[in-house]
C-alpha cells in the first residue's frame, strides 16, 4: 500500500525564487538561507519519495479574485509554470500522479471535504520556490508532484482545525491506495509575516518557535488557534502556517523531528523549515524480541 513517509514545512517567499533564477544565491543573505537546505536536500535525495503532495497557496496566478476554492486538488498530468509577470519562471514543467489524485479525491469528498478538482491549473512560487529549495534546480523534478492549493489569501481561509482533519483524511486516502508508494507531503507558506498596512513588517520570532515546537510536539494545540490569534500574533500573512497543518495532519501522532531550521528574514518574514518523520514501528521481529527480553527479565527479578 502507499503511505506517507514524512512532511517537510517551509516558507514559499517569491524572492527566493528570484535569487535562484537570477544567479544569486551565493550572496550573503541568500547564502544564509539556501545554506539551511543542504541538509534536506541530501535527507530527500535518501528518501526518494514517489510522489509528494505539496499544500501550497496560488498567489493570483491560477485563481484570481472571481474564483477562490478553498481547497483544490490537482489531478491533471502536468501542471504547466504560471507566467506571474516576469514570464513564467524557468524550471521544469510539473508532473502530477492523476490516478493517486484521483484516489484521494473520491476518498477525500466521500470523507466529506468538498475539493475542487483542477484537470488543468498553472502552478506559481507558492509550489515551485519549496520545490527548488528540497531539491534544488534540476532539469527535471526527480518525483511526481500533486498541488493541493488552498486559499490563505482571501478571507475567510479554512481554519486550523479543519487543515488538520483535512490531512487526516488525505493520510486514510493514501494508505487505501494498493500500490507501494512513498510519499512525501509538504505544508509551505509562513512564517510570521505581515506585507502591507500599519504593521507591515512584522515578524514575531518568539511566535514562530512556539509554532514549531507544537507542530512536532502538540498539533492539536495549534488546530485550535484561530484566525484572530494567527492575525494578532504572526500578522495578515501568518494566516498562511494552516497549511502546515494538513501536513501534519497527514501523519501519525508520533513524528521524530529530523531537522529544523529557522533564520530570520528572508524578505519580509522568516524562513521555517522542519522535517518530520512518521516514527518507525517496532517490525514483528524487533517486537517479539523486545518482548522476550521483558520476559527474561521478569523472570530475573523473581529470582532475584
Ligand atoms: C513574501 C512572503 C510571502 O509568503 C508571500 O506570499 C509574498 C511575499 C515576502 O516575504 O516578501
Ligand atoms: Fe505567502
Amino acid at each position: 500500500m502507499a503511505r506517507i513517509i514524512a512532511g517537510v514545512t517551509s516558507s514559499h517567499v517569491p524572492a527566493i525564487g528570484a535569487a535562484i533564477d537570477n544567479h544569486r544565491t551565493s550572496e550573503p543573505y541568500w547564502q544564509r538561507v539556501f545554506e539551511g537546505f543542504e541538509r534536506s536536500k541530501e535527507w530527500i535525495a535518501k528518501a526518494k519519495p514517489d510522489v509528494c503532495i505539496v499544500v501550497y497557496n496560488d498567489h493570483a496566478s491560477a485563481f484570481s479574485v472571481e474564483m477562490i476554492p478553498t481547497f483544490a486538488l490537482g489531478t491533471a498530468a502536468e501542471f504547466p509554470i504560471a507566467d506571474e509577470g516576469w514570464g513564467p519562471r524557468p524550471v521544469p514543467v510539473v508532473r502530477g500522479h492523476p490516478e493517486l489524485a484521483a484516489h484521494i479525491a473520491q476518498s477525500v469528498i466521500l470523507d466529506e471535504f468538498d475539493l475542487t478538482l483542477c484537470n488543468k491549473m498553472e502552478v506559481d512560487h507558492g509550489l515551485t520556490v519549496p520545490l527548488n529549495l528540497m531539491f534544488g534546480s534540476p532539469k527535471e523534478w526527480p518525483c511526481p508532484v500533486i498541488p493541493l492549493a488552498v486559499n490563505v489569501v482571501m478571507y475567510p481561509p479554512p481554519t486550523g482545525n479543519r487543515c488538520y482533519m483535512l490531512g487526516k483524511a488525505i493520510k486514510k486516502a493514501v494508505e487505501s491506495y494498493p500500490k507501494d508508494l512513498k510519499v512525501v507531503i509538504f505544508g509551505t507558506g509562513g512564517m510570521s509575516h505581515q506585507i502591507s498596512g500599519q504593521r507591515a513588517g512584522l515578524i514575531n520570532s518568539k511566535f514562530d518557535h512556539a509554532f514549531l515546537d507544537n507542530l512536532t510536539k502538540n498539533p492539536k494545540k495549534l488546530a485550535r488557534m484561530d484566525h484572530l490569534e494567527y492575525m494578532r500574533e504572526a500578522g495578515a500573512e501568518g494566516v498562511e502556517m494552516v497549511m502546515w497543518l494538513i501536513m501534519r495532519g497527514a501523519l501519525d501522532e508520533q513524528v521524530d523531528e529530523v531537522y529544523r531550521f529557522y533564520t530570520v528574514p528572508a524578505s519580509n518574514t522568516a524562513v521555517g523549515h522542519i522535517i518530520l518523520e512518521n516514527r518507525k514501528k517496532a517490525g514483528k521481529k524487533s517486537a517479539t524480541k523486545m518482548k522476550r527480553a521483558a520476559a527474561r527479565s521478569k523472570v530475573h527479578r523473581v529470582r532475584s
